[in-house]
């Protein structure tokens, strides 16, 4: 595919640059940040892009300068042959870095697999090390399964390894300084993310948000003082370092939101284009795509839906006197737009 025109902007002059795209919506963890409490609707099986599907539109972003590609889900390590996606993307001429966010379950079984099929960096959600906790928070009986992903991921060569944790005030809080001392042990990075209103975040409160610069206290308070990285890589994780190397990592989405740098936008399974996180209203991809569009079509396509792009939604959220989590439609949820 070739495009010999300018590099897309939208409205604000964003370009665009990174693509989250979600491979499955569904999940095996019930994270209560992500998923309403009890009803789901799944996305219907034959709505999901295939390989070849995602291979196509994935090129047609890549043509247009979006050089980063990050697989999510619900869980993508629960679509089948994920290691053949990740070698096919690969292979994209012009596509400099491409990621996965996994929640760590079936990792151990996985993480050689995807280190060799040229997958470089991994992101693992970890949120507590207690498994009573873990239960509670997802639902799930699943720590000791994912602490071993986590161990099976450092062994398996990636070229950077992280860990997320979403810090709930009452929840979790009271873990951030144990939760740098195992990421250090894993050589990984973690990053501490302030619990944001998105929708499927049904047990959301204003109260329950940590913001950064508590985060930052207890850390200083445990492990003496952080050093602020001068070399801020690309939005949204704010980079620190202990005085021992150590380095972490804080996702200021609510109290410091960055949409105005943010060149990200989401596909989910299923072909809908999202311009922000919390966008109400999506692309059809999937209509195109199926309906016959030649990478031409789908090209022009994309770039004159990002040409009209406004979106700054965590922003505009903070003018907002009542804060509740959206809902309605479950493209509207996390755990489909893939966080
Ligand atoms: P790296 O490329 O490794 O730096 O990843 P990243 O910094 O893009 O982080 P990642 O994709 O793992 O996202 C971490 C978390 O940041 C997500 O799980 C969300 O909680 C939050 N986040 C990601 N994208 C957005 C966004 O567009 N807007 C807001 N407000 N938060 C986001
Ligand atoms: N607030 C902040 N981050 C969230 N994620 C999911 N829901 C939320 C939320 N309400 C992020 C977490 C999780 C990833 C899949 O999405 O980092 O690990
Ligand atoms: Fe939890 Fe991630 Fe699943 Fe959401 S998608 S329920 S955060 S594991």
């Amino acid at each position: 595919m070739q495009d010999n025109q300018p590099p897309s902007l939208d409205t604000l002059g964003r370009p665009l640059g990174s693509l989250r795209l979600s491979v499955t919506d569904r999940c095996n963890l019930r994270c209560s940040y992500c998923m309403p409490a009890d009803s789901y609707t799944w996305l219907p099986r034959e709505d999901l892009l295939r390989f070849e599907e995602l291979r196509r539109l994935c090129g047609a972003f890549v043509s247009l300068g979006c050089d980063r590609i990050r697989l999510t889900g619900g869980e993508p390590l629960l679509r089948r042959d994920l290691p053949e996606l990740v070698r096919l993307l690969r292979a994209l001429p012009g596509l400099k870095d491409l990621a996965l966010t996994t929640n760590g379950l079936l990792l151990e079984g996985l993480a050689r697999q995807l280190a060799e099929a040229g997958l470089p960096r991994i992101t693992v959600s970890l949120d507590t090390l207690q498994p009573a906790r873990f239960m509670s928070i997802s639902k799930r009986d699943g720590l000791p399964q994912v602490l071993r992903g986590i161990a099976a991921a450092s062994e398996a060569g990636f070229e950077s390894l992280k860990l997320d944790s979403v810090i709930m005030r009452g929840v979790n809080d009271d873990e951030i300084p144990a939760l740098i001392d195992f990421a250090r042990s894993m050589r990984a990075e973690i990053r501490f993310i302030e619990y944001m209103d998105v929708g499927g975040a049904s047990q959301w409160s204003a109260e329950r948000v940590v913001p950064a610069a508590e985060i930052l206290k207890i850390i200083e308070k445990s492990h003496g003082p952080a050093q602020r990285e001068t070399t801020q890589g690309r939005a949204p994780a704010t980079p620190w370092r202990l005085g021992d190397g150590t380095p972490f990592g804080i996702i200021a989405s609510m109290s410091a939101p960055f949409c105005d740098a943010c060149d990200r936008s989401r596909v989910t399974a299923d072909g809908q284009w999202f311009h922000c996180l919390y966008a109400e209203r999506g692309t059809d991809l999937r209509g195109l795509l199926r309906a016959g569009a030649t990478d031409a079509e789908l090209m022009s396509s994309i770039r004159s839906a990002w040409a009209g792009r406004d979106d700054r939604g965590a922003m505009q959220r903070l003018g907002l006197s009542v804060r509740t989590a959206i809902s309605g439609d479950a493209h509207n949820e996390m755990h489909v737009r893939g966080g």
